[in-house]
């Protein structure tokens, strides 16, 4: 059942040097700026579709998506972040597969650029966002998927102390083919991320 509501935008979220803010149309030629220097980085793990159809991330200009991405917030089925490292665009974290009813779940996805990769930025911005979802939202539970050959990501995950759930078999339409992934999950009660990301010290 889906969100049925519409998302408030948060405003910016921070801790330290890493903060979220939803996406803008003023994003726009800094993102595909990024996603065109980062193709090598990103390829492996980015979404396609099955068709064939797909768009090359960063071969088309942004605004339009970024509009359609902000649409989202009001149909209450995701948020579009952008990652910020020193107050820069340095990547993007969305919050997707919105479920309200008995679900109450979400999904996180995420990348940084490579060249400020080893920061520590993806686990702080995961962590922020986990807090805005359970916290703001009010939602049961978060789910982050990963490829098992995602050795970056899957430190993402067992830095923030996720639980690993199991593999689900040909899950998502990955780099051109259906790919495993390795599902990572916590819930409200566990208490807040940000908190946690800090005490565990991974
Ligand atoms: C996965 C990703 C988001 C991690 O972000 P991050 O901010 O660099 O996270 P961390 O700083 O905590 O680093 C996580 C791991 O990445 C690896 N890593 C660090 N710097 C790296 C670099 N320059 N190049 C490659 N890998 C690096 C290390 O294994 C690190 O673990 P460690 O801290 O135990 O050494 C980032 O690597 C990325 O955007 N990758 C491409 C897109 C992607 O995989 N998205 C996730 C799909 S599920």
């Amino acid at each position: 059942m889906p969100l049925g509501q519409a998302i408030p935008d948060p405003g910016p979220l921070s801790a330290g040097r890493v903060g979220l803010r939803v996406v803008r149309p003023a994003d726009a030629g800094e993102l595909q700026r990024l996603l065109r220097e980062n193709r090598d980085w990103l390829q492996p793990w980015e979404a396609t579709h099955p068709s064939g159809r797909s768009v090359v991330p960063g071969s088309v200009p942004m605004r339009p998506t970024i509009r359609l991405q902000r649409r989202q917030l009001r149909a209450g089925s995701g948020v579009p972040f952008v990652v910020l490292f020193d107050g820069n665009v340095v990547g993007q974290l969305s919050i997707s597969e919105l479920s309200g009813g008995a679900l109450q779940s979400s999904q996180i996805g995420y990348w940084v650029s490579r060249h400020v990769a080893g920061n520590g930025i993806a686990p702080t911005a995961v962590a922020l966002a986990m807090d805005f979802i359970f916290g703001e939202l009010g939602l049961h539970r978060v789910e982050i998927c990963i490829r098992p050959e995602n050795v970056a990501s899957l430190r993402v995950v067992q830095k923030l102390g996720l639980r690993y759930e199991g593999r689900r078999g040909d899950y998502i339409h990955i780099d051109g083919a259906w790919r495993d992934h390795d599902c990572f999950v916590a819930t409200r009660d566990e208490g807040p991320m940000l908190a946690r990301l800090t005490s565990l010290g991974r």
